[in-house]
């Protein structure tokens, strides 16, 4: 195992309590986790054997959907809010890639993970990561170091990937969404991966290792979830499993649901354009 990156502890990280970036890093093999967090890590591997490649694959179609996003899309701004702890590839790593010019905004509430993308985006011009909680939208969108980061005039993507899940209903996550979207102009887009409910167990599992070990985390009806994109219309293909999501190549050939294997059907993936 590689040493864990060289970032000092914010001190409000609390070592005994498992957090989801931290737990999500040791799914994926990372090193930016503490024994509580392997622990957990390990429950949602007894509830979901594939829990390891479920994290992979939807790290790969965040990268996918940023891809889309700068390359097809012509989006050179995307705000990644709910980032997690830097991985093989990064948000601003996929897009400059594509664009060298492209800006990316982090945003995450855990100290820990604004304490390693700062380490990670050192002397890079073009991203910054800053602080700040979901359920609270307006100061992220107020905060000077979004507003210094990215230019509200033109079109900007706002990524919500693998964590709107965690807002529960009684929080309103459509509301905290449609308040992020109601402050970006039109061409905008709102990318969301989250958790489908068709009544399958390997959804429900997922949903109550995340529940047992984080306190949150709800599998959605689909239509609940196509709810998440505020009636804006998706770019093909739609909202899908993200083993059948490939915006750059929505008509290519797809396996079909019925092929899917059982914990590939616990992801789904969208992209949708503000008019
Ligand atoms: C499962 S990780 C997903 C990371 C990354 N988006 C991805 O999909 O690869 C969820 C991330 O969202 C962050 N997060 C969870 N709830 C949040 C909230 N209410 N506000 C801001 N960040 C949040 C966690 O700290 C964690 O880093």
């Amino acid at each position: 195992m590689s040493e864990p990156s060289p970032v000092e502890l914010p001190p409000e990280v609390d070592t005994n309590v498992p957090s989801t970036a931290r737990v999500y890093d040791a799914l994926l093999g990372g090193t930016d986790n503490f024994e509580v967090d392997r622990e957990a890590a390990e429950v949602f591997i007894r509830h979901v054997p594939q829990a390891q490649v479920c994290a992979h694959e939807n790290r790969s179609a965040l990268i996918r959907g940023v891809e889309y996003l700068v390359r097809a899309a012509g989006i050179d701004q995307l705000l990644d809010i709910g980032c997690g702890l830097p991985s093989g590839k990064n948000t601003h790593q996929a897009a400059q890639e594509i664009n060298p010019d492209a800006r990316v905004v982090y945003v995450d509430h855990d100290p820990m993970v604004v304490a390693h993308g700062r380490a990670m985006l050192e002397g890079n011009p073009g991203a910054v990561i800053v602080h700040g909680e979901l359920r609270d939208p307006d100061a992220i969108m107020d905060d000077p170091a979004v507003r210094a980061g990215l230019d509200f005039d033109r079109p900007i993507a706002l990524m919500v990937i693998g964590m709107i899940m965690q807002i529960s209903d009684d929080e309103r996550p459509n509301d905290i969404l449609a308040s992020l979207m109601d402050r970006l102009p039109s061409g905008s887009r709102l990318f969301i991966t989250s958790w489908p409910d068709t009544g399958e167990p390997q959804q429900h599992a997922l949903s109550r290792a995340c529940i047992e070990t984080l306190g949150n985390g709800w599998c959605r009806p689909v239509e609940e979830l196509r709810k998440h994109f505020l009636g804006m219309e998706l770019d093909p293909p739609g909202l899908e499993y993200i083993a059948r999501w490939f915006p750059e190549n929505p008509d290519g050939p797809v396996r079909a649901v019925e092929d899917l294997e059982p914990y590939e059907r616990t992801q789904m993936a969208g992209i949708a354009v503000n008019a």
